[in-house]
């Protein structure tokens, strides 16, 4: 709850308030405009409450900002030092690079943050290597996976450098290994998140233990922070466990927690040699991601605004030049050719009418690993690290 006449409260003030019927109450103590967006059966608390102010707040640092003029195409670049972006003619590479730079370095002119502007192809400066280009283009590297394995779960949509950077180099929801009972290493090297048995006598697959339950709760809380909303927008709070009683986006938030995983183990972490040491966790580990890093408190990252449509380099399709975005897996294209619009913010997702509001079926099997989910790419091995 926020104020929008802060006052300060004192044990009197609030006694006045309450003697003078509520009616002149400051804000800090009233419980706040709650509203509540339904999405499922009327009657069963399927349902998304929430307090418009924040929507407000939220909807601002969640713009998508406007895509360069495109560029026209043509042949690549000679480049001395590309080893990813060697698919894109010279054109899009200059607006990738100049794009790059608003969204992670804070200004469009500020290639010194990964150049040695004396000559771009270098990936060192004196002598020492220039640790932001190394990043970026592994950044690179991961975006393209994203976007190109992973439509299972970032659809059309997509994500582009500014999903998780909004300008600045360090993203949200940055995290390092702390103790062996980290909840989100649920997104590295942990899963079994499930906790409620389903037999009476122990076993095996019963892992009702306290502390199993309490990092169950625990990362389901950071899931709900993350996109905005309360527990029922994945589930039926009658059934935690049941699929077939799950709304489709449980099945969506189960395919994320995979690609966390390949996305931490095979990119970002693997990074650790590379940055210095002042931006390594207490155990000399790299930062990691979580939900939050690309969905920053919305149930859709920039409320589903296709920037990465815009942005060819960032597919990692080949034959980008005269195909109008992404594929899905079928190999048709993701985009309806429709151009750039910032969609209207909501406070939820569309919303899901009666019949969508349980998984599907084959959403269930994939869930339950009895039916192979298509383009979900296994995740490498994992590179050796130090483990508290
Ligand atoms: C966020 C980091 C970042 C920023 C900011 C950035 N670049 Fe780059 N740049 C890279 C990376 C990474 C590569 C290598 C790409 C690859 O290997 O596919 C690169 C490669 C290049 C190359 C190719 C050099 C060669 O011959 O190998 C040029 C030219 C270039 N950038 C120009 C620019 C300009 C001009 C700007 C500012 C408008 C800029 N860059 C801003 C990361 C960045
Ligand atoms: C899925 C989220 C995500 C996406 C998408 C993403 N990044 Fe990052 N990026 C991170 C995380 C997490 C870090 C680690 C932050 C740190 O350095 O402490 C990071 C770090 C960086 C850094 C180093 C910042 C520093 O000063 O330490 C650079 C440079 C960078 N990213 C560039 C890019 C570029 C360029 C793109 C687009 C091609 C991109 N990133 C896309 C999550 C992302
Ligand atoms: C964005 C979707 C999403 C939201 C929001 C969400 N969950 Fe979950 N929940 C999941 C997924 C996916 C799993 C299964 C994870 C797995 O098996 O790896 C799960 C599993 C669980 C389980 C374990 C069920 C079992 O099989 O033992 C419990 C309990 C649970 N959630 C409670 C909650 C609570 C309480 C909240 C609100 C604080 C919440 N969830 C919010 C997606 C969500
Ligand atoms: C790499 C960036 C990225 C990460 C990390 C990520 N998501 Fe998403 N997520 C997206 C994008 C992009 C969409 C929009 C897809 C679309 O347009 O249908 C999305 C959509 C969703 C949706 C569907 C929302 C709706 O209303 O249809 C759910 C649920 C969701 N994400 C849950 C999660 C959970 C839970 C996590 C963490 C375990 C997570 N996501 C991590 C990028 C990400």
């Amino acid at each position: 709850m926020t104020s929008r006449h802060p006052v300060q409260v004192t044990g009197a003030m609030l006694a006045l308030a309450l003697l003078a019927g509520c009616k002149d109450m400051p804000d800090v103590i009233k419980p706040g405009t709650k509203q509540v967006a339904q999405h499922g059966y009327a009657g069963v608390g399927m349902q998304t409450t929430y307090d418009p102010d924040d929507v407000a707040k939220t909807a601002a640092y969640n713009q998508a900002p406007k895509p360069l003029p495109p560029a026209p195409p043509g042949p690549p670049g000679q480049y001395k030092n590309v080893q990813v972006l060697t698919d894109i003619s010279a054109a899009e590479f200059g607006r990738t690079m100049t794009s790059m730079s608003s969204w992670v370095a804070g200004g469009a002119g500020n290639c010194a943050y990964c150049h040695n502007t004396a000559n771009f192809a270098h990936d060192s400066l004196n002598g020492q290597p220039i640790y932001t280009k190394l990043v970026a283009r592994m950044m690179l590297r991961m975006t393209r996976r994203i976007n190109a394995d992973y439509t299972q779960h970032v659809a059309g949509t997509g994500v582009t450098c500014y999903t998780c950077h909004r300008g600045q180099p360090l993203p949200n929801g940055l995290w390092f290994y702390s103790t062996e009972n980290q909840v989100l290493r649920h997104y590295l090297d942990r899963d079994d998140l499930r906790v409620q048995s389903h037999t009476i006598e122990p076993n095996d697959g019963n892992r009702t233990a306290i502390r199993q339950t309490y990092n169950t709760y625990a990362l389901m809380i950071t899931q709900s922070k993350a996109l905005g909303v309360n527990c029922t927008y994945c589930h039926n709070s009658r059934n935690w466990a049941s699929w077939e009683q799950s709304t489709p986006k449980r099945v969506l938030a189960y395919y994320a927690a995979a690609m966390l995983r390949d996305l931490n183990m095979n990119y970002l972490n693997p990074l650790q040699p590379v940055y210095p040491a002042g931006r390594l966790g207490e155990y000399g580990d790299a930062p990691k991601a979580q939900c939050i890093t690309c969905h920053n408190g919305i149930y859709k990252p920039l409320y589903g605004a296709k920037m990465v449509k815009d942005y060819p380099a960032l597919w990692g399709a080949p034959g980008w030049d005269s195909i109008a975005g992404p594929l899905d897996v079928t190999g048709k294209p993701l985009y309806d050719g429709k151009p750039f619009t910032a969609p209207v913010p909501t406070p939820m997702g569309a919303k899901m009418s009666a019949a969508s509001t349980t998984a599907t079926a084959v959403g269930v099997d994939m869930a339950m690993g009895t039916t192979p989910a298509p383009a979900m790419p296994a995740a490498s091995p994992v590179p050796a690290r130090t483990m508290p």
